[in-house]
């Protein structure tokens, strides 16, 4: 692979890349297109659940960008990506950046009902008291979330590389673009844009108590034979997917793939999917898994120069 920054000698000295556990395969490529040092973080996990993490002193090295994907188990990937910037801190690194590709709990971003915790802003303040100076993310859940951090944050989009993906392996017949709901409009939209589609939005919504999902049926567009490709930031329990796919299978639409930043995936949702009529899920490798197919090492390490260049 030829690294993307010409000059990395400088790089190379200053930064070190610290792959957490949830993110090991993508830390690697990053280190691979920077030229930079690969430090895997050695983490053991005790009986009882606890992790123990430990991080070899990055001698000398301006710049340590953790990189660790909040997956499930969710808040053991965040505990371990808190300890690994503290760490990082412990060891005075002038610059300590946080690439947390998948961004957990931003879906917390305001209280619905009264007595619900805002969790992103709590989490907010966790990476800024452990010492992070800048966070990367891919399509965090709403740009609201990011209101709740006073650190920098950089939100990369990973629709052009998603949209590349289905222009390159899929053939469409008469494809058109679906966002589930109104949030995701603006991600469909620019999804739509690439590929010179046309664009529709479901009506979606959620009972707040028990979180179930239902779609409006009636569609204002006629699908029917079209190909869709519905754009959402992500697939957890696969529910909205499902309905959205029964919804548009209803109006006689053709094939349905799924297309999102953060497969999850948890439980049975890919068997759910496929008894839907989900053709495939085309998803990043934010979160490491079979439908992993649009690589976001690139785009990251690219923002990682930017940030880097324009410190
Ligand atoms: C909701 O607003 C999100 O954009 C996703 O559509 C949703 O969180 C996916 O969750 P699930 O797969 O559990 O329906």
């Amino acid at each position: 692979m030829v690294p993307i920054h010409e000059s990395n000698d400088s790089l190379n000295k200053e930064v070190s890349i610290i792959a957490g556990l949830s993110s090991s395969h993508l830390a690697e490529e990053i280190a691979k297109h920077l030229d930079t040092e690969l430090v895997p973080a050695e983490i053991h996990i005790f009986p009882d659940g606890e992790s123990k993490v430990k991080i070899k002193n990055p001698d000398k090295k301006k710049y340590c960008i953790v990189i660790q994907s909040i997956y499930p188990p969710i808040d053991r990937h965040l505990l371990q990506a808190l300890m690994m910037i503290n760490k990082c801190n412990d060891y005075h690194v002038a610059n300590v950046y946080a690439v947390i590709p998948y961004l957990a709990y931003a879906r917390q971003d305001r209280a619905f009902l009264e007595e619900e915790v805002i969790t992103i802003a709590l989490i907010a303040k966790l990476f800024e008291a452990v010492g992070t100076k800048r966070l990367i993310t891919v399509d965090i859940h709403s740009s609201f979330a990011l209101s709740h951090f006073t650190i920098d944050v950089q939100n990369i989009s990973s629709i052009p590389i998603l949209a590349r993906y289905v222009s390159k392996k899929i053939k469409l017949n008469k494809p058109i673009v679906v966002s589930p709901d109104t949030g995701g409009i603006e991600r469909a939209q620019e999804f739509a844009k690439i590929l010179k589609m046309d664009m529709i939005v479901l009506k979606k919504s959620r009972d707040r108590k028990t979180g179930e999902v239902s779609i409006d049926e009636k569609l204002d567009s006629n699908i029917e034979g079209k190909d869709v490709l519905i754009v959402d930031d992500m697939i957890s329990t696969g529910e909205s997917i499902v309905k959205a796919c029964l919804a548009l299978k209803k109006n006689k639409s053709g094939k349905v793939y799924a297309i999102c930043a953060h497969a999850l995936l948890v439980g049975d949702a890919k068997q759910k999917l496929k008894a839907a009529g989900i053709q495939d899920i085309i998803a990043t490798n934010s979160i490491p898994s079979e439908f992993a197919k649009a690589d976001l090492s690139h785009i990251i390490s690219e923002n990682i120069i930017n940030l880097i260049q324009t410190c």
